[in-house]
C-alpha cells in the first residue's frame, strides 16, 4: 500500500512569526485528525528551517526543503548545500519545481545532479516535473514528462526509488486556478506508471507515491486524492492557510 503524502510549498511565504503561527494553527488542526499511512510535509522557506523543525517536533508534521545546491560546498553565493541541511534536521528536499526550472534555469542535467547529491547525502526527494501548456496544446505533454523523467532520473537504480517521491504539476495549473481534472491527473499518473515499469520493473512502479500538483483546493481535493494513482498532492496556495490545508488532508 502506497504512502499518501499531502506536502505544503510555502514558496517565499511566510516571516518568522507567520511561520510560528501556521504552524502552530495547523499542529492544533492536524494533530487530531486519524491520519493511516498518510504524511503531512511543510515546506518553509530556509531562514524558517530551523524553527520550523523545533516547533514539529513530536508532531505529524514534517518539515523539508524547497531546494538545495548540486555542490558540496564552495563559491556559489547565496546557495544552501545538502549537507548545510541535513546538519538541522532536514531530510526530504524538493528538487525540479517548475518555478526553478523557468526562473532559476534549472535544467534536466542540474537537477540529475542535484538528485544524485540529495542520494548521496541519504536525502528524501520530492521530484517535480510537468508540462507547459504548449505541451499539452500540441500533445506533446506525454513527451514532455517522459523526458523530464528520463533525464533527471533514469540514470538511478530501481532501489533509489525508495527515496523518491513524484509530484506531477502541469505548469498551466500552477497558481492559475486552473486544475488538472481528476481524469487527466490519474491519465498522466498512470502513464507515469507504465514509464517507471517499462524502465524498471512493476514492484517499482507500484511503490512510488505519485503527488498531483496545481491549484489542489479544499473544493477539488476529493476527487483527484481518489484516482487510483494519485498518492496525495503537492499545495502551494492553499497550503498558506491552515483551514484549507487541513480540509485537503482530509480529503486524502
Ligand atoms: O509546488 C506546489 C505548487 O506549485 C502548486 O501551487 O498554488 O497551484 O497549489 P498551487
Amino acid at each position: 500500500m502506497r504512502t499518501k503524502i499531502v506536502a505544503g510549498n510555502w514558496k517565499m511565504n511566510n516571516d518568522k512569526d507567520a511561520t510560528k503561527s501556521l504552524l502552530k494553527d495547523l499542529k492544533k488542526s492536524v494533530n487530531n485528525l486519524p491520519l493511516k499511512n498518510t504524511r503531512v510535509i511543510v515546506a518553509p522557506t530556509f531562514v524558517n528551517l530551523s524553527s520550523a523543525i523545533k516547533r514539529t517536533k513530536k508532531t505529524e508534521i514534517e518539515v523539508v526543503a524547497q531546494n538545495m545546491h548540486q555542490a558540496k560546498n564552495g563559491a556559489f553565493t547565496g546557495e544552501i548545500s545538502a549537507e548545510m541541511l541535513k546538519s538541522i534536521g532536514v531530510e526530504t528536499v524538493i528538487l525540479g519545481h517548475s518555478e526553478r526550472r523557468t526562473l532559476f534555469g534549472e535544467t534536466d542535467a542540474i537537477l540529475a545532479e542535484k538528485v544524485d547529491t540529495a542520494l548521496g547525502n541519504k536525502m528524501e526527494i520530492i521530484f517535480c516535473f510537468g508540462e507547459l501548456l504548449a505541451d499539452r496544446k500540441s500533445e506533446n505533454h506525454f513527451k514532455v514528462v517522459e523526458s523530464q523523467l528520463k533525464k533527471a532520473l533514469f540514470h538511478l537504480e530501481a532501489a533509489a526509488f525508495k527515496n523518491i517521491v513524484l509530484a506531477y504539476e502541469p505548469v498551466w495549473a500552477i497558481g492559475t486556478g486552473e486544475t488538472a481534472s481528476p481524469e487527466q491527473a490519474q491519465e498522466m499518473h498512470a502513464f507515469i506508471r507504465k514509464v517507471l515499469a517499462e524502465k524498471y520493473n512493476q514492484n517499482t512502479a507500484l511503490a512510488v507515491s505519485i503527488l498531483y500538483g496545481g491549484s489542489v483546493k479544499p473544493a477539488n481535493a476529493e476527487e483527484i486524492f481518489s484516482k487510483p494513482d494519485v498518492d496525495g498532492g503537492l499545495i502551494g496556495g492553499a497550503a498558506l492557510k491552515a483551514e484549507d490545508f487541513t480540509a485537503i488532508i482530509k480529503a486524502i
